[in-house]
């Protein structure tokens, strides 16, 4: 069932990270989508936290992949400046998703690879508002 939650504030953001951290289990692949700025890396860094990870989490837009040891192991990835789905599969993601959680940024030229179970989480904001549609 579709959830649309309202983010008001970043504490907002805070707890909805906090709560997928507490359900999260190994195998999970979280698919953000969302246009610059609607806050996916923002919920990324907070979900690491609670997922144990202590280092600083920071965008994998340039580097494309980060990896985190917490609770699990943890990739964080953007596909943002892939050329092709080509590219997704040369990434050979399959052992990824399996060894512990995977968080994707711009998922969408990925989407033919995304697995079934993926939890998908649509950012918005439109100047005023933010809300994330939880499918
Ligand atoms: N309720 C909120 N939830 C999340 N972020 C918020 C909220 N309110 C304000 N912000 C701010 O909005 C910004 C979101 O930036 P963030 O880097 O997470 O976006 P992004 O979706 O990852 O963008 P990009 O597509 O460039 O990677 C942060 O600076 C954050 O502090
Ligand atoms: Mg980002």
């Amino acid at each position: 069932m579709n959830r649309i939650i309202e983010l008001k504030t970043e504490q907002d953001t805070i707890d909805l990270a906090k709560e997928f951290a507490g359900k999260a289990k190994q195998g999970d692949i979280f698919a953000l989508y969302g246009e610059l700025g609607t806050g996916k890396t923002f919920f990324t860094q907070h979900l690491c936290k609670f997922l144990g990870v202590d280092e600083n989490v920071s965008s994998p837009s340039y580097v494309l992949m980060n990896e985190y040891v917490g609770d699990f192991h943890i990739a964080h990835l953007d596909f943002y400046r892939l050329g092709g789905v080509e590219e997704v599969f040369e990434l050979g993601l399959h052992d990824i998703f399996e060894s512990g959680i995977t968080i994707i940024e711009w998922p969408e030229i990925g989407e033919e690879i995304l697995p079934e179970n993926t939890i998908r989480l649509k950012f918005s904001f439109d100047g005023n508002n933010r809300e994330v549609k939880v499918i």
